[in-house]
C-alpha cells in the first residue's frame, strides 16, 4: 500500500466522498445503495471513503461495542471489493479536523432549518428521550465530512438525499459569507438515473436496522438464515385481476429480486404476478436462494478478513494518512478564510 498514488494522481479526477455508520453489520440496502457504487467509483474517481463512528455517537453505542462495530464495517468494505490502494478508506474520528470544520459550519446552520430534517422530526419522535443537540446538527457534521475534501460526488442511497441537500447549502454559505471559492457543491450520485431505495422485508419502508433484524438481510446471514427471513416476509392475499399493481409488500419481493436475481427470473414472477397465478411460497424460495447465491462469496471474504487485525489496523493507519492529508489541505483554507492567522 502506497501514498504516493493519491500524490501523483491526476488532479482532474472528481473528488468522491462518503461513509456507513458502524451499527453493525452491513445489509442488502447499504450494499445496493452504497458499497456497489463505492467499488464501481475507486479506480475512476479519488475517493474517500470512511466509517462514520462520529455520526454513531448520537445513540451513545457502548465504547467495546463500537470499536467492534467499527472493525466489522472496515472488513466488510475489503470484503466487499475495495481496494485500500486505490482508495482513501478511513475511520472518520481518526480525522480531528472534521469536528473543526463542523464547529465552524455550526456557526452558520440555523435552528429552524435543521428542526425540518426529516431524519431529525423521524428521530425525536422515535427517541423522545434521546433528543440531543448531535441529532439536530447531523446534517451539519455530514456536510463536514463531504466537504473537507472538496467532494462533487456523493454516492449514497435515496434516503441520504436530504442531506446532501443541506450539504450543498452549508458549502455555499460559507462561500458566500467568508467570500470564497473554497467549497465545490456536493450531488448525490448514483451510476443509475435515480437513488435508490432497497425495501425491508416487513412490506413497508426501506431495509433497515432500526425495524428489528427480521427486516434485513446482512451481508453475512448465513444460508439458513436468509431462507428463514425470506419465508417470514410479508405477503397479500394474491391478485385477483389481470394486470393489477402489485401491493407494496409484492412490489418490494421484485425489487429484492432485482437487485439479486436474473432478468428472466423477475419477469417471469412478474408475469405470473400479471396473470393471477403466482406463488408466492415459490417466488420466495427462489429469491431466498438467489440471494444466497449472492452474497456467498462476500461473506465467507468478511469472515477470513475480520480475523485479520493486522491488515485492518494497516489499512486504517494508511487510508487516515491519506485523508488528513487532503483535510489539511482544506482547513489551512478554511481558517485562512475565517481570520484564524498565526502571530
Ligand atoms: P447509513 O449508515 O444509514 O447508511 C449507509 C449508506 O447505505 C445507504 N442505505 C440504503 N440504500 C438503499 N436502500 C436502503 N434500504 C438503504 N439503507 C441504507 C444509505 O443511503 C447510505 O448511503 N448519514 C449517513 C452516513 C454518513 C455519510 C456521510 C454518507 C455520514 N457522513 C457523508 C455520505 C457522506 C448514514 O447514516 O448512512
Amino acid at each position: 500500500m502506497n501514498l504516493s498514488y493519491f500524490r501523483h494522481m491526476k488532479s482532474s479526477k472528481e473528488i468522491v466522498v462518503s461513509g456507513i455508520r458502524p451499527t453493525g453489520n452491513l445489509h442488502l440496502g447499504n450494499y445496493m445503495g452504497a458499497v456497489k457504487n463505492f467499488i464501481k467509483m475507486q479506480h475512476d474517481y479519488r475517493c474517500y471513503f470512511f466509517i462514520a463512528d462520529y455520526h454513531s455517537l448520537t445513540t451513545h453505542p457502548n465504547p467495546k461495542d463500537l470499536h467492534e462495530n467499527v472493525k466489522t464495517v472496515l472488513a466488510e468494505y475489503l470484503a466487499c471489493g475495495l481496494d485500500p490502494d486505490a482508495c482513501a478508506l478511513y475511520i472518520q474520528s481518526d480525522l480531528a479536523q472534521i469536528p473543526e470544520l463542523y464547529m465552524i459550519l455550526n456557526m452558520h446552520a440555523y435552528l429552524g432549518e435543521l428542526e425540518r430534517v426529516a431524519s431529525f422530526k423521524e428521530k425525536a419522535r422515535t427517541q423522545p428521550n434521546n433528543i440531543n443537540a448531535g441529532l439536530l446538527t447531523y446534517p451539519v457534521l455530514m456536510a463536514a465530512d463531504i466537504i473537507i475534501h472538496k467532494a462533487v460526488k456523493v454516492p449514497v442511497g435515496k434516503d441520504q438525499e436530504q442531506h446532501l441537500e443541506m450539504a450543498r447549502t452549508f458549502a455555499s454559505r460559507f462561500n458566500r459569507m467568508y467570500e470564497s471559492d473554497i467549497f465545490p457543491e456536493p450531488h448525490a450520485f448514483n451510476y443509475g438515473t435515480e437513488l435508490i431505495k432497497i425495501p425491508g422485508l416487513q412490506g413497508g419502508g426501506k431495509m433497515s436496522k432500526s425495524d428489528g433484524d427480521g427486516n434485513v438481510i446482512n451481508l453475512t446471514d448465513s444460508p439458513e438464515l436468509i431462507r428463514k427471513k425470506i419465508s417470514r416476509a410479508v405477503t397479500d392475499t394474491g391478485p385477483v385481476e389481470p394486470n393489477s399493481t402489485p401491493s407494496q409488500a409484492i412490489q418490494n419481493l421484485f425489487d429484492l429480486m432485482q437487485a439479486v436475481s436474473t432478468t428472466d427470473t423477475l419477469n417471469h414472477y412478474k408475469e405470473s404476478h400479471a396473470k393471477c397465478n403466482i406463488r408466492y411460497g415459490d417466488l420466495k424460495k427462489q429469491l431466498a436462494e438467489d440471494m444466497v447465491v449472492f452474497l456467498q462469496p462476500i461473506r465467507e471474504k468478511i469472515e477470513a478478513i475480520k480475523q485479520d487485525d493486522v491488515l485492518l489496523a494497516k489499512v486504517a493507519k494508511i487510508g487516515a494518512e491519506k485523508a488528513m492529508e487532503s483535510a489539511n489541505q482544506t482547513m489551512r483554507e478554511v481558517r485562512a478564510a475565517v481570520g484564524f492567522k498565526s502571530f
